[in-house]
């Protein structure tokens, strides 16, 4: 079976390597010069456990090949999975530029193919994207229509910092399709997992992906809420508090031996959440349901208190400081994205809207899980 994966970003190289490893023949398609020549020196541009031993056993085993080709790289393709980006726009709902132009530029070859071929889209779009701006670019390039080819929703889960093992090793697969004959091929891309394969209707598909991370910023912001009700009141401590709630036997699995679940990690105060996907998803989700002409009562809050929290923080300190932190030099410590992540996110500690954000001054080699800590901080001291 051959699939094209166009896009080799974060969530496009890592499906088109696993999909590799798993027997598939798997093709990249990427426009980013830079990007296409360190994969054709064999060479990840992102640091993800796993990436780069990947990359070199699936190039051996030649069952990967990365290109700017599409022509070429459609030849006889069974499976086309669209990974390309999907930011905010300014209205805060997602940019399908790039999903439509994909679309086109593969609906504009689909009419020469010379089987049925599967356009599925894996970046992450709210519903009715994929039968709505997706279906319309397809037909109108390829003059076919829906069922001469088939369409899918292929939501992607994977945790950066764990997700070549989380692609290797998922927890659902979610299936959407735009009918039986496109389900099975979709089926069929992704034998050879043990986890449970969630067959759906594309708009089931591209909502799931949106209510997995929405639940994981509820959490979240509720966390965070507790704490800055804590942080006001003397006597109270919010890591106590988040204790005794975690005691809750519905919050454990495991019986007599408890088993925390790793759901958990979300239950705790901090400085609230970031990175590329739960900012952009949950201000997304909350466009969608304004644009239903419903109050986004709950995710609006999520936002704002997550929006908020860098203030406090900066808030917090300044009470214990007892004066106010401008002028100050002081050392942040722990704000990468995650342990083991070569990128760091701040967007919730250097939001624009703190104190600290026009003249922070941020180092990446601390984000170096090599650094050494004692030097860095010795650094600090000129
Ligand atoms: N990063 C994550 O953890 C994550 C997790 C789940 C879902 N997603 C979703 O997956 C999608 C992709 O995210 P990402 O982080 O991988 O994005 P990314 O920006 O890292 O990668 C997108 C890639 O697509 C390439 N591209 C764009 N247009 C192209 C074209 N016409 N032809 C060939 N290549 C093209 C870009 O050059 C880039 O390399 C987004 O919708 C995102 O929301 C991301």
């Amino acid at each position: 079976m051959k699939v094209v994966v166009i896009g080799a970003g974060y969530v496009g190289l890592i499906t088109a390597l696993g999909l590799a490893r798993l027997g598939r023949y798997s093709v990249c398609v990427e426009k980013d010069p830079a990007r296409l020549a360190a994969l054709r020196r064999g060479e990840v541009f992102f640091h993800e456990p796993g990436l780069s031993e990947l990359l070199a056993e699936v190039r051996l085993n030649r069952r990967f090949e990365a290109t700017d080709d599409l022509d070429a790289a459609l030849d006889g393709v069974d499976v086309v999975l669209i990974a390309v980006g999907t930011p905010s726009n300014a209205a805060g709902g997602i940019d399908l530029s790039d999903v439509r132009n994909v679309a086109a530029d593969v609906g504009a070859r689909l009419a020469r193919a010379d089987r049925y071929v599967v356009v599925a889209v894996k970046s992450t779009v709210v519903p009715g994207s994929t039968d709505g701006a997706m279906r319309e670019e397809l037909e109108r390039a390829s003059s076919l229509r829906l069922g001469q080819f088939g369409l899918a929703v292929a939501p992607e889960f994977l945790r950066e910092g764990s997700a070549v093992a989380d692609f290797l090793d998922p927890d659902r697969i979610v299936i959407g399709a735009s009918d039986v004959r496109a389900a099975e091929v979709m089926v069929r891309l992704f034998d050879g997992f043990s986890c449970p394969v969630l067959r759906t209707t594309l708009r089931n598909a591209e909502m799931i992906k949106y209510a997995s991370n929405a639940l994981l910023a509820c959490l979240i912001s509720f966390s965070n809420e507790v704490t800055r009700i804590c942080e006001r009141i003397d006597g109270l401590d919010e890591e106590t508090v988040m204790r005794g709630l975690h005691l809750d036997r519905r919050f454990w699995v495991g019986g007599t031996q408890r088993m925390a679940p790793p759901l958990m990690a979300y239950l705790r105060g901090g400085v609230g959440y970031g990175g590329s996907c739960f900012p952009k998803d949950v201000r997304a989700l909350e466009v969608l349901e304004r644009s239903l002409g419903l109050e986004p009562h709950l995710l609006a809050a999520v936002r704002a208190i997550n929006e908020n929290r860098a203030a406090e923080v900066i808030d917090l300190l300044e009470r214990c400081l007892r004066r106010p932190v401008a002028g100050l030099r002081i050392a942040l410590l722990g704000l990468a994205f995650k342990p083991k992540r070569g990128r760091s996110f701040v967007y919730a500690a250097t939001g624009t809207s703190t104190p600290i954000g026009p003249e922070a001054e941020w180092n990446d080699s601390w984000n170096d899980e090599r650094a050494e800590p004692d030097r860095e901080l010795r650094s600090l001291r000129k």
